[in-house]
This record gives structure tokens, C-alpha cells and sequence, in this order.
């Protein structure tokens, strides 16, 4: 890596507008598997004087070019291996341009691709330019007509955005379909699709009385499976039309699930590419897990249409105009679909591992990055859910009519418009006639502040001081910080109850105080919601902790004293390891009232028994104590399961549910059912009631949580459970996956056998990534045991996989290596390992984009 020069990224600062508009252009798709025939034909308008016409185009050939019907010479053009040049162009032509593509050798799946006999695009971020020279850039609107030639048995249907225009059958076999979008779009969101499916066909009256036909596409046979994603589909429409008066605005919507994807969705217009991971689903192979998802996804992608499609992004560093703001609203869709606390914990959840542990690595970059080498790169949690936190943040400001009136002056001003993060700043501002000029500083500044409460009752004069501050730690390239505006929602709560009150606090500057009047006795400060992406300091001891677990309002708060309980706890183990774990008998007694008696909301109860996992107590540690977090969990585990037998014994069997069905309350019951499942198969009857948890299961949450509670307990059974699992469901794709992942997380040394023997597995498959992911991902992620071994060996097999994906599809590769960059937080043993590996990898030849520059920034 040192030895070859460094690639060039990208900088925000040096955007330009563009030198030339493309207000219409019309394609011809003429499809055949290794060699495609593409003819475009566009308008194009000069912006600037004298600067040359510049495309992209990578992995194209050449066919014919020319300007108002004259084809151009060799010498009137020049092309490169990435670019096609024409230097003096005049002020407004049509320019046609003929490339021919090999679909069936793209298995980097971006661009225009063939697998399981469907051709497929995906454009975002920067596949177009692997279609045709094109200026790739979300900044150039046009107004696109599509025409698709095809044989008409093997592809009997052939799909582009916006409206069918005509369908015609040709001579030789063939058909030639057409369509038409009369909305401008930037190219990132063309989309074609081509093959034979099922189709189940819907539709939707919106809000003004325009009838929206909706098509989904799923393989031949799946048709049942696809019922769920239509139905949620449409909550999706009525959501976005009564929370935010948005409808939709084509006559025909149509999703089609393919299994070759490289993420889980894409909002094409009119035209959404699902992964058939977020798509197929039944009561039998989806877990509740599945349909939330599948329900989110749905949501993500349809919202889009407003947020991202109809007003988008001037480019891609401001990715999370679109993205922060479409995750918030997907995740405001599931919060009214479903448990809203529930919703509010999986996302804090996710905020607090992986995105807190990117703001402290290699690849930290503010939601607005700054420098970019390959986009595909920046399609993350900070973008996407710190993103998401930093517009939730603005509704806890201006509160939601506000924050709504803002979203409505944004995309009426916008509409058509491909937009900065300021612009949407600038509209929250102009709509509430406020300054929101500190609070810009959330999209330029990387890392994750912590916050410090210190407090002192004064109670002669019956007020509360809270002194608070935050303090910034460097990032790469940003030592120095400047204090952000913080809104920290709490509830002022005494373990008399006398005081109970809710306040918003607005922090501004590094330290500051405030003072509350009028308060009768002590009162402890309950953060709620988490609202703000801040690592909050507060030093209660267990008294306090347990009034909050007991009687905060906030559902989040109850659950994030217990975290922090159990975090301290084994924070002290893990600085003094000769202490004995010892549980407080308040404890003790507190999760025992709450087995005896549940609450109304299940879910949160099975949350409140639940320990932290390894990621969320890792992210605490500058250096990770790996043996005390995993000796430390599964000590706490095994005392909470003995202490408790009775009461998890009493509640699992006082927790039944009947046939299986997807709701809010059943899915709360199966969760705190099967949360005492998981402690019951550490104690001696244990084993018998796992076993007879698997055989009695009729659906796939309770299969799998038997399966895991087993493996988790080395069960002498779990042989047998999973290969009587694996036989059942064999000729099953999506349960297969369920397997391969199942299997990747076994604690012990014998899982290297089983990645080695999966990997050969009938239905495994190096092309396609969810196959890849669901082994190598979860045995990466989700099995800290056997990753982080200290002998090295899981690092190694990461980075095995690691180089022989990135040849085959450098987007999957670079996702992967995502652990090996973090080897500053472990011992020197494991940091050696990590680093061997990665230098390793930088040695290899023909490095992707993607892979060089997370590896160069890793590297020391
Ligand atoms: N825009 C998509 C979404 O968030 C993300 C996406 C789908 C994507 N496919 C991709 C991003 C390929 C990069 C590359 O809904
Ligand atoms: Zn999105």
C-alpha cells in the first residue's frame, strides 16, 4: 500500500455547479446476458462558458457517438478509463451514445447485473456511470424514458420507473416494453428490471382520491410470502399521508424482491429493489425480528418518494439530507405500528455499538462528511441513524407541529430540487422563526460528546443546581471542538414521588448551570428518551438507579438504569478482578416483582431483565477487557438464572400464547417468554423445557430463540436441535440463512468446522451476499467468543473472507472488515493479530476503492 501512489478522494469544499444540464433523456436497453446494448439519447444544455463535457463511465464499451446526428471523430472526444471528454460542445445538443455492458460478469451487483436469471440495477450511490457515460452526479435532474427489449419467455416482464407507456411484441421472440417518469429524477434513482415473477397486485385510494395500483414482485411460487410487505406497504401510504400529508404521486407503485442485493432496499422511483431478506415472509420462516423489518424497510423506501426522490441531494456528502431524515421517519412509522419504547431501546441500541464505535475509529466522519474516496463507504450508522438522531433532536426542539411545519416549507420550496443539509436547516429555521445556528455544528462535527450531570440540593431554599457540561474528544482531522447545542429532555422525579416534574434543558455552552425552584425534596434527574447521541455521565448508585428503574415515566429511562447498573458492576470487576459478583438483594427483589408481575408492556419487561451484550460494555472501554466483559456476563447470567429458577420458571409458564400471530402484544409475550427460556437453560431443568420449547414451537421466533438458548448453555441437545432444524428446512433459502447464522454463533472451538463446512453448503454462494453475510457476518458480529480470540484465529478467518470477497464484490468486502479496523481498543496480543492481518490485506494487489481506503485510514 505504501509503495503505490494514494488515490484521490473527494472534498465537499471543492463542489462546482454543473457545466451542463440533461433535462431529458431517452434509453434503449436491448438485453442479452454478457453483452448489453445501451443507446441514450439526451438533451443537453450548456451552463458554464468553456468548460469541457465531462461523463463518466466505468467498464463500458464504446459503441458509437454523436452530436445532433453527426457521429464524432476519434479526435473530438477523449476517453479514459473512467471519464469520456468532449471538449468543446456546443450550447445545446442532442447526444447519442451507444455502449455495449456484460451484465452476467457484474457481481459486484452495482450497475446493471444478472443473477438468478433477473437483470437488476442498483445506481446508487455511483453505479449509472457502469450503464452509460452519463455525468454521474445526484445534481443533474432529467426527465427519463426507457425502452426495454427482451425475450419474452425467459423475461416475460420488463420494468422502469413511472408509467408503462406501451408494450409491443417484436418478430423474433422478443417483446419491447416502455415507460415513462414525468417526475426529473438525478440517475442514482433509474431502475430496470427484468425477469419472471410472481406478481401480487394491489391498491391504494390516497388521501385526494387518486387510485395507485401496487404491484410487488416476488420468484415464481413465493406468492404468499409477499402478503405481509403489500399490507404494510399500504400502512406506509396512510402513515406519511396523516402524520405529514404526503401522498403519493405515480399511478402504479412497484416493489419486486431480488435475492442478489448488496443492502436491504432501494427507493428507485416508482420502482423500489428489495433485497428478498426485507420482502418474504410467512407465519412459519419469519421471526417477529422479519416482519418488523420488513414493515421498517417498506416504510424507509416508500417515505423516501418525498424525502430523497422528489426533493434530493445536491451531492453525496450531504447522503444524509436524504437518509437521517428518511430513517427518522421510518423509525416514527414503527414507533405508531408497534411498541414505541420498544422502538426507541433497538435504536439506542444500535446508536450506542456500532455507531458510537465508528465516532471513535478510523473512519469517524461527521453525518456530513467532508472527504470521501468511495461513497459507497459512507452509507452508515453515523449518516443513517446518528443522522435520524440529529432530526429527532430538532423535533425535540421545535417540538412536532413545529418540526412538521418545517418539513412542509422545506418540500414545498424544494420540490424538484436536489438540496443541501443547510437548505433543510434554513426551512426548520424560516418556519419557526428561530436561530439554529450552533445547531449546524451537529453535522460538521465527528465523535460523540459526553455529557456530565453534577447536582446539588439545596434544601433549606428547596432548590435543585445542576451544573452540566460536555466535553469533545479529537477525531481524525478534527482535534478541536466547539460546543454543541444539546436538548436534554429529564424528569425531576424524588423517591417520595412529591416531585415529578419534566423540563427540556438546553445545553449551549461547555459548562453551564441551571437552577429548578420550588423543589420539595432530593429528586433524582431521569434522562428520557435519549435525546441527544451523547454518552451521559451521572453518578447514582443503586438507590437511585432502582427508583428510576422503578418508577421513571419513560420506558427508556427504566431500561437504561439498569444497563448502567449492570455496566458499573462489571466495570468493577473488570478494573478489580479478585471482587466477587455479588447481586444486591434490592436487586434481586425488583426483577423478581417484575417476573411475578409483568407489565402491560411485555416487551419492556423482557428489556429490563436482559443484560447489556458484549458490543454496548466494549464501547465503555478505551481498551476492551474482553475475558472480564464475557467471564463478567456469563458469571451475572448464571447467579440471575440460579437466584431466580422459580420466578423465571413461573413467569414462562404464566406467559403462554396461542397460535402465532404478528402483533404488538403477542410479539411482548414471546419476548419475555422467551427471555426466560434463555436464563431457565442454565439451570438444571432447563434442558428438558428447551427441548420442549423447540418441538412445541409453531413459529420461527421460538424455534430460534430454543436453538440459541441451548447453544448459549452447551446444551448436550443442540446437536441434535439444529440438525433436526437444518433437515426440516433444507430446500429453504431465507430458514437456511437463519441456519448459517445460527451456526456461526457457537461459543466454541467448534465453529471454525462449521464455517468451513457451510461454506461448502449446497445453497452457499460467494456471489451472493446474503449468503456471505449471514455466515461470515454473524460470526464476525455476533460471536464475540470466537472473534476475538486471543489466539487470533477468528481475526484471521475474517480477513480470509475479507480478500477473497473483495475481487467478487468490494461493497460486501469493506462492510465485513468493519471489526479489524478497531484494533487500537484491544490488548497487544489481539492489536498484533488485527494489524497482521490488515497489513496483509493492504499487500494485496488490485485493492478496491472501498477496501484501500478503510484499511489506508486504519493503518498506523
Ligand atoms: N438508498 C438506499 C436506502 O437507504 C441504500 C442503498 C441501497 C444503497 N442499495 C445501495 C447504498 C447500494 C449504496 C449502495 O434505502
Ligand atoms: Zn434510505
Amino acid at each position: 500500500m505504501s509503495g503505490e501512489p494514494t488515490r484521490n478522494s473527494r472534498r465537499l469544499a471543492d463542489y462546482r455547479k454543473p457545466g451542463f444540464l440533461i433535462p431529458q433523456i431517452e434509453l434503449t436497453f436491448e438485453l442479452a446476458a454478457d453483452a448489453t446494448r445501451v443507446t441514450a439519447l439526451m438533451q443537453v444544455k450548456r451552463q458554464q462558458p468553456t468548460v469541457p463535457l465531462v461523463l463518466d463511465g466505468q467498464q463500458l464499451e464504446l459503441q458509437y457517438i454523436a452530436i445532433n446526428n453527426i457521429e464524432l471523430r476519434a479526435d473530438q472526444y477523449q476517453l479514459t478509463s473512467e471519464q469520456l471528454i468532449i471538449s468543446d460542445a456546443p450550447a445545446e445538443f442532442s447526444l447519442q451514445i451507444t455502449t455495449t455492458i456484460n451484465p452476467a460478469a457484474n457481481t459486484a451487483l452495482e450497475g446493471l447485473y444478472l443473477a438468478d436469471n433477473v437483470f437488476c440495477t442498483q445506481c446508487e450511490a455511483e453505479g449509472f456511470r457502469r450503464i452509460m457515460f452519463f455525468p454521474d452526479r445526484p445534481d443533474i435532474l432529467s426527465v427519463y424514458t426507457t425502452h426495454i427489449i427482451a425475450d419474452q419467455q425467459q423475461y416475460p416482464y420488463l420494468l422502469a420507473n413511472g408509467n408503462n407507456i406501451s408494450t409491443e411484441k417484436l418478430a423474433n421472440g422478443k417483446s419491447r416494453v416502455s415507460w415513462h417518469d414525468p417526475f426529473a429524477k438525478p440517475c442514482y434513482l433509474f431502475a430496470l428490471v427484468a425477469g419472471n415473477f410472481d406478481c401480487l397486485s394491489d391498491s391504494f385510494t390516497t388521501a385526494s382520491g387518486r387510485k395507485v395500483s401496487l404491484q410487488l414482485f416476488v420468484e415464481p411460487g413465493q406468492q404468499s410470502k409477499g402478503q405481509f410487505a403489500i399490507a404494510a406497504l399500504k400502512r406506509a401510504m396512510r402513515w406519511d399521508e396523516s402524520r405529514y400529508n404526503l401522498e403519493y404521486d405515480l399511478d402504479v407503485y412497484m416493489v419486486v424482491a431480488v435475492d442478489f442485493f448488496n443492502m436491504g432496499a432501494m427507493e428507485n422511483k416508482g420502482l423500489n429493489v428489495f433485497n428478498s431478506k426485507y420482502v418474504l415472509a410467512d407465519d412459519s420462516i419469519a421471526t417477529d425480528k422479519d416482519y418488523f423489518n420488513i414493515e421498517s424497510i417498506i416504510g424507509h423506501e416508500y417515505f423516501h418518494n418525498w424525502t430523497g426522490n422528489r426533493v434530493t441531494c445536491r451531492d453525496w456528502f450531504q447522503l444524509s439530507l436524504k437518509e437521517g431524515l428518511t430513517v427518522f421517519r421510518d423509525q416514527e412509522f414503527s414507533a405508531d405500528m408497534g411498541s414505541a419504547t420498544l422502538n426507541r431501546i433497538d435504536a439506542v441500541k444500535l446508536i450506542r455499538t456500532a455507531q458510537f464505535a465508528e465516532d471513535s475509529g478510523p473512519m469517524a466522519h461527521p453525518i456530513r462528511p467532508e472527504q470521501v474516496l468511495e461513497m459507497n463507504n459512507f452509507y452508515t450508522v453515523t449518516v443513517y441513524d446518528k443522522g435520524a438522531e440529529v432530526i429527532r433532536m430538532l423535533q425535540t426542539i421545535l417540538g412536532q407541529s413545529g418540526f412538521n411545519r418545517g418539513l412542509a416549507c422545506y418540500l414545498q420550496r424544494h420540490d424538484g430540487q436536489a438540496v443541501t443539509c443547510d437548505d433543510f436547516i434554513s426551512a426548520m429555521e424560516d418556519a419557526n422563526e428561530v436561530n439554529l445556528q450552533q445547531f449546524r455544528l451537529w453535522y460538521s462535527q465527528a465523535g460523540t460528546p459526553t455529557v456530565a450531570i453534577h447536582q446539588r440540593y439545596d434544601s433549606d431554599n428547596a432548590t435543585l443546581h445542576l451544573s452540566i457540561s460536555q466535553r469533545h474528544t479529537a477525531t481524525v482531522g478534527q482535534p478541536d471542538k466547539q460546543a454543541l447545542l444539546i436538548p436534554l429532555q429529564v424528569q425531576l422525579l424524588s423517591s417520595d414521588r412529591k416531585v415529578n416534574q419534566q423540563h427540556l434543558i438546553m445545553l449551549s455552552q461547555l459548562t453551564e448551570q441551571f437552577t429548578f425552584a420550588d423543589i420539595a425534596s432530593e429528586p433524582v434527574v431521569v434522562w428520557e428518551n435519549f435525546s441527544a447521541p451523547v454518552k451521559l455521565q451521572q453518578d447514582y448508585k443503586l438507590p437511585q438507579l432502582l427508583l428510576i428503574a422503578k418508577h421513571a415515566s419513560n420506558g427508556f429511562a427504566r431500561w437504561d438504569a439498569m444497563q448502567v447498573f449492570w455496566s458499573d458492576l462489571i466495570r468493577q470487576k473488570a478494573e478489580q478482578p479478585t471482587l466477587s459478583l455479588t447481586l444486591p438483594d434490592d436487586l434481586i427483589k425488583l426483577m423478581r416483582q417484575w417476573l411475578q408481575q409483568p407489565l402491560s408492556d411485555k416487551a419492556l419487561t423482557a428489556e429490563l431483565l436482559s443484560l447489556p451484550d458484549f458490543d454496548t460494555l466494549a464501547e465503555q472501554y478505551q481498551h476492551i477487557p474482553v475475558e472480564a466483559i464475557l467471564c463478567g456476563l456469563q458469571s451475572i447470567k448464571q447467579q440471575l438464572a440460579d437466584v431466580l429458577a422459580a420466578e423465571w420458571q413461573q413467569c414462562y409458564q404464566a406467559t403462554t400464547s396461542g397460535p402465532y400471530h404478528y402483533n404488538e402484544n403477542e410479539v411482548g409475550a414471546r419476548a419475555l417468554r422467551n427471555r426466560c427460556l434463555n436464563y431457565l437453560a442454565l439451570v438444571p431443568q432447563g434442558s428438558q423445557l428447551v427441548q420442549q420449547h423447540y418441538s412445541d414451537s409453531d413459529n420461527m421466533t421460538d424455534t430460534l430463540a430454543a436453538l440459541t438458548s441451548a447453544q448459549q448453555a452447551k446444551l448436550a441437545s443442540f446437536g441434535e436441535l439444529a440438525t433436526d432444524f437444518s433437515h426440516k428446512w433444507q430446500n429453504n433459502v431465507q430458514v437456511t440463512d437463519k441456519y448459517f447464522s445460527l451456526m456461526a454463533c457457537d461459543p466454541t472451538d467448534e465453529v471454525f468446522t462449521h464455517l468451513t463446512a457451510l461454506s461448502q453448503h449446497s445453497l452457499f454462494s460467494w456471489k451472493n451476499p446474503n449468503r456471505v453475510r449471514a455466515l461470515f457476518g454473524a460470526f464476525s458480529m455476533r460471536n464475540p467468543q470466537q472473534f476475538h480470540r486471543a489466539d487470533g484465529k477468528g481475526y484471521s478467518c475474517l480477513a480470509q473472507v475479507v480478500a477473497r470477497m473483495d475481487p467478487i464484490n468490494p461493497q460486501v468486502a469493506a462492510r465485513l472488515i468493519t471489526p479489524l479496523l478497531a484494533w487500537q481498543r484491544f490488548n497487544d496480543q489481539r492489536r498484533d493479530h488485527m494489524l497482521a492481518e490488515l497489513k496483509q490485506l493492504a499487500a494485496t494487489s488490485n485493492l478496491s476503492n472501498d477496501l484501500y481506503e478503510k484499511i489506508s485510514k486504519s493503518l498506523p
